[in-house]
């Protein structure tokens, strides 16, 4: 791949893997959450709508949990070349968790949602959260008690997909970091780059399901690569 420098308008795609080192679970790995719980059971409407308890439980556990945790060496690297990256540069995250932000990042798109919020099914906003929603507080925002995880489930669209295709058609570098490629329309994201003419770099502990599609993988754990690209890009 080219000097990383010569590159413009970035595209970074990062999943559970990027927070795996903070402590949080990440989906698909040994002892990951979906062999903990089963999709049916936590991550579909149809689930909600079935036992919103359950459902309601599992959310509130990994709210409470990731408010607990710290960003670590990879989100920080992140957010340095967020506040210094002179062209566009938008970090697209299939993480829930706030460590992003936390680390200082701005140009950050949560595109399967956040648990720092709630979605009001009543009002339609999504007012800041951090507490459990098992009891049905009302919305602070117009008193219903119509909240649920602001989180997109199996089956519901993600959000701010144009947001998403907007960036990429600009992009002339696509990164992915931290994920399996498991899940669409995320799994996508380096075909488009790919196909739009960008550069495509994967940093993951593992070769991922869409590695083929990547001109460059690069093998290790977050908080070792990514500081390590990063240094590449800012050139110092
Ligand atoms: N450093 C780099 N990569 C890591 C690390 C690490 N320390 N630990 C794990 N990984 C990699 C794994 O090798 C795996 O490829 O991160 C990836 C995590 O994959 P998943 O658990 O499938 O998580 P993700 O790809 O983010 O899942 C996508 O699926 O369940 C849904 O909505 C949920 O956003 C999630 C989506």
């Amino acid at each position: 791949m080219a000097a990383m420098a010569q590159y413009r308008n970035i595209v970074i795609l990062t999943g559970a893997g990027v927070s795996a080192e903070s402590g949080i679970d990440t989906f698909r790995s040994e002892g990951g959450l979906w062999e903990q719980h089963r999709v049916e059971d936590v991550a579909t409407p149809e689930a909600f709508a079935r036992d919103p308890d359950l459902v309601l439980r599992f959310y509130d556990m990994r709210r409470a949990a990731i408010q607990t945790k710290q960003p670590n060496a990879a989100h920080h690297a992140l957010a340095r070349l967020d506040s210094t990256w002179p062209g566009n540069l938008l970090i697209v995250t299939q993480n829930v968790d706030d460590l992003h932000e936390r680390a200082g990042a701005r140009r950050v798109h949560h595109m399967h949602g956040e648990h720092l919020t709630a979605w009001c099914t009543a009002c339609d906003r999504r007012p800041r959260w951090t507490g459990p929603l098992i009891e049905r507080p009302p919305c602070p925002l117009c008193g219903a008690s119509a909240l649920r995880p602001d989180v997109v489930w199996f089956g519901e669209m993600p959000y701010g997909m144009d947001r998403i295709h907007a960036a990429l058609r600009e992009a002339d570098l696509f990164v992915s970091i931290g994920t399996s490629g498991a899940v669409y329309p995320a799994a996508g994201f380096v075909r488009s780059a790919r196909e739009l003419g960008a550069a495509t770099l994967e940093l993951n502990l593992e070769r991922s399901r869409g590695s083929s599609w990547f001109v460059e993988t690069r093998l290790g754990p977050a908080t070792e690569l990514v500081p390590e690209w990063v240094e590449e890009v800012l050139g110092c």
